[in-house]
């Protein structure tokens, strides 16, 4: 082929120049634009994983207001939020109780306690919340050592378990989470009063949303759902309690809220009975999408620190914030209701004197109470009660 016929398909090398200098005034090029871009890509997505983090975590709580010498309860500590809680407490001071089932345990979190703050003031006491003979005694001794009771933080719990009773025959999530502590709480009112202004703080859960009060079945014979039935109704229960409590307590200078945590990575879930892999792929996912202790202990720590509640009672909060109830958690009948089938069945005499018992006397008329308090006027406005206290038992 002759040169003159070869088409000429090369462009001219100042073109080439051109375009290559125009391409490399853009800085993305090659392989150094694909690095930048995927940085960057990186970056945006650490920084909104670390934003929802935060959000997960929830509020802090940041007065550094201290407890010297307070005397403070706190149920189920040797793990979880109630550890945290203790750790802080410990921080700004208190005197606290350690009330914990498993004395081992207890000691082990105590002598870390100590060791990181320094409070020699922490004490390893017994108590097994499903039973009430333990209750009784941890009370007993409790009030051989001290008058007063600044603190008193029901947070031991138990959450879906398979069916088995307390050792007084009561399903355990209920006798454990709601029976127990109504009954250690009820013994321990007369320190409290002592000590007034004084606190309670109840660790519940949203579960409650999911709970009912099973007039019929209070005990889940009939039918048991570990989650949605015997926890949720357990949790619901804290709050009625609370509520009631608050109305009974009101105008001693005792305040009682409750609380749900968050969703927190503790041992809590220990009795959760699915496969291997979702166990283990619940553990990696609890490791960024569920609270640490500490974040859980926040909000107890916020109702049981904040000189700004001195007067809140009766009232429920999450992540530090008051949050409404919805209806079944307000519902001062079902309250009442759950009130004294409880008295029965950890055996306390009713306290409650309304219109109908103007003299004072328990309502099965058998073991008189003294009335301490004035007359209140319930928070709805339409039970009156007076709080009394309880004969000794
Ligand atoms: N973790 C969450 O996501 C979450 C969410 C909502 C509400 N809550 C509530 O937060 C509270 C604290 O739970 P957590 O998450 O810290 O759980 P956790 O790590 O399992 O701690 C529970 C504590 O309660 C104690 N306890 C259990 N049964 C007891 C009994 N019969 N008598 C005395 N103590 C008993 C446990 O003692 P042992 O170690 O000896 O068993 C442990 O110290 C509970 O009331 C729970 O319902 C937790």
């Amino acid at each position: 082929m002759s040169e003159a016929a070869t088409p000429t398909t090369t462009r001219p090398a100042y073109d080439d120049a051109t375009a290559e200098a125009a391409e490399k005034a853009l800085c993305f090029r090659g392989i150094w634009a694909w690095l930048v871009l995927l940085l960057l890509i990186f970056l945006c997505i650490a920084f909104v994983m670390w934003l929802l983090r935060k959000c997960i975590q929830g509020p802090v709580y940041r007065k550094a207001n201290r407890i010297d010498g307070k005397v403070v309860i706190v149920t189920g500590c040797n793990t979880g939020i109630g550890k945290e809680t203790v750790l802080e407490l410990a921080r700004r001071g208190a005197k606290i109780y350690m009330a914990c089932r498993d004395p081992a345990r207890c000691e082990a979190a105590r002598i870390e306690i100590i060791d990181r703050t320094q409070n020699q003031q922490l004490f390893n006491r017994s108590l097994d919340l499903g039973s009430l003979e333990s209750v009784r005694n941890f009370v007993a001794r409790f009030k051989t050592e001290e008058t007063r009771l600044d603190l008193l933080i029901n947070n031991a719990g138990v959450m879906a378990c398979p069916r088995t009773l307390t050792a007084d025959g009561y399903e355990q999530q209920l006798g454990v989470n709601h029976l127990g502590h109504f009954l250690l709480t009820n013994l321990l009112l007369d320190r409290l009063k002592q000590a007034a202004p004084s606190r309670i703080v109840v660790v519940s859960s949203a579960a409650y949303l999911f709970g009912r009060i099973n007039r019929e079945d209070l005990m889940s014979e009939r039918k048991y759902s570990k989650f949605f039935g015997a926890y949720s109704q357990s949790k619901l229960a804290n709050i009625l309690f609370t509520r009631k409590l608050s109305m009974l307590l009101s105008g001693t200078g005792v305040t009682v809220n409750c609380c749900h945590p968050g969703v927190v990575r503790t041992e809590l879930n220990r009795h959760f009975a699915g496969p291997n892999w979702t166990k283990n792929a619940l553990k990696v996912l609890s490791l960024y999408f569920f609270k640490t202790p500490r974040a859980g202990a926040q909000t107890s720590l916020r109702l049981a620190l904040d000189p700004g509640l001195e007067c809140s009672s009766g009232n429920y909060y999450s992540d530090c914030m008051r949050f409404p109830l919805v209806p079944w958690g307000r519902d001062m009948d079902t309250a009442d209701w759950l009130w004294r089938e409880s008295e029965k069945l950890v055996g306390l005499p009713p306290i409650q004197s309304g219109p109908n018992n103007e003299s004072g006397q328990n309502g099965n008329g058998t073991r008189p109470a003294t009335t301490t308090a004035a007359a209140t006027t319930a928070a709805d406005g339409s039970v009156e009660t007076v709080v009394v206290d309880r004969p000794s038992s």
